[in-house]
């Protein structure tokens, strides 16, 4: 199986990019792994976990909560997981946050790897070491940035996912378009979900093209003081959105950057507005929406973009070329109301 090692700051990361499950025991010892999954993933797949230790968890963005986390450190001692346990989270990004969270601080930092099944979590979630929880409608809100030791991937995965988490994972597809390249975005252009659907090379190429644009740009910056804000394009009014709205993550970020296009082209002179927005439309994701402004502004202000009167917003310069821009709280308030 073929091995790429990506160095962080005080780390470094094991990619197995074209992998299986089956590869898992040669990557970490059965006796000492406990996988985490949910009900979902494990219900249409149970034989590939057969004689893995497994916590089981109830699927949804929902139990991305402390209480959760407890639940599975509560599990965790039942179990007498120890230092040299490792956390194998199997599963969409809900799964990858919550392991990658219950491993930074259970007895203070135990190892941990992703093997991620959702094309979101493939091209996104399970790179970067952010791994957090939600508190009410903040996103996030609490967590640490902590770097996995293996992320493994197996396409199997992708055959029991529903449509919506194709469209959720091209969300951030079109997201690393926008911000870093042209060529992808003009191939998504031309292309469509069901190509992609259909054609097994189209797919892993693209995925694995995503996963290394991440990884690249998460290297540069791991602590996000610069380059790494880029990944944020479509998020700040996404997050204020997804948990008031019940949106999807995919769903969020659309509107966020159909948005964001819009106050690039305020700001920025950005004049390709209308080909986001088709992109986004053609991959089966909203792009226009009402939503109660005042509501939204609230919780978009605390966005951990946020530094003191002013936020670091993405915007876009040309597609394939991410910038971002300081507004100012007050003239962004002016802004969103006006969209
Ligand atoms: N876990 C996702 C990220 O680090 O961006």
């Amino acid at each position: 199986m073929k091995k790429l090692t990506y160095k962080f700051s005080n780390s470094s990361v094991d990619y197995y990019l074209a992998g299986s499950i089956a590869h898992l025991k040669e990557i970490v010892d059965k006796n000492s792994a406990i996988i985490i999954t949910d009900e979902n993933i494990y219900n249409a797949h149970t034989k590939r976990f057969k004689g893995w230790n497994t916590i089981v968890l109830k699927p949804g963005e929902e139990f991305k909560v402390q209480e959760t986390a407890n639940t599975i450190i509560e599990q965790l001692i039942e179990m007498e997981a120890d230092r040299k346990t490792t956390l194998v989270g199997v599963g969409g990004g809900v799964i990858t946050d919550m392991t990658g969270y219950v491993a930074s601080v259970y007895m203070r930092g135990i190892r941990f790897g992703f093997l991620p099944t959702s094309l979101l979590a493939m091209v996104d979630a399970s790179i970067g070491g952010k791994n957090g929880i939600d508190l009410g409608v903040y996103k996030n809100i609490v967590g640490i940035i902590r770097q996995p030791s293996f992320i493994l991937h197996d396409m199997v995965f992708l055959n029991s996912l529903p449509q919506s988490e194709w469209e959720n994972g091209f969300a951030e597809i079109i997201k690393h378009a926008c911000i870093k390249d042209a060529a992808m975005f003009r191939e998504l252009e031309s292309n469509t979900l069901k190509k992609y659907q259909a054609k097994k090379t189209a797919i892993c190429e693209l995925v694995q093209k995503n996963a290394l644009l991440k990884t690249k740009v998460v290297q540069q910056d791991e602590f996000e003081k610069n380059e790494r804000r880029l990944l944020n394009f479509g998020h700040t009014l996404g997050h204020a959105l997804e948990n008031q709205y019940e949106l999807s993550h995919g769903q969020a970020i659309s509107i966020g950057m159909t948005y964001a296009s819009h106050i690039s082209q305020q700001l920025n002179g950005f004049k390709e507005t209308a080909r986001v927005v088709t992109v986004l439309e053609k991959y089966g994701l909203p792009t226009y929406a009402s939503f109660e402004k005042d509501k939204v502004f609230n919780v978009l202000k605390m966005d951990k973009k946020r530094e003191k009167s002013e936020m670091n917003y993405v915007l876009l310069e040309k597609i394939g070329k991410g910038v971002i821009k300081s507004i100012p709280i007050k003239e962004l308030e002016s802004i969103i109301k006006g969209l």
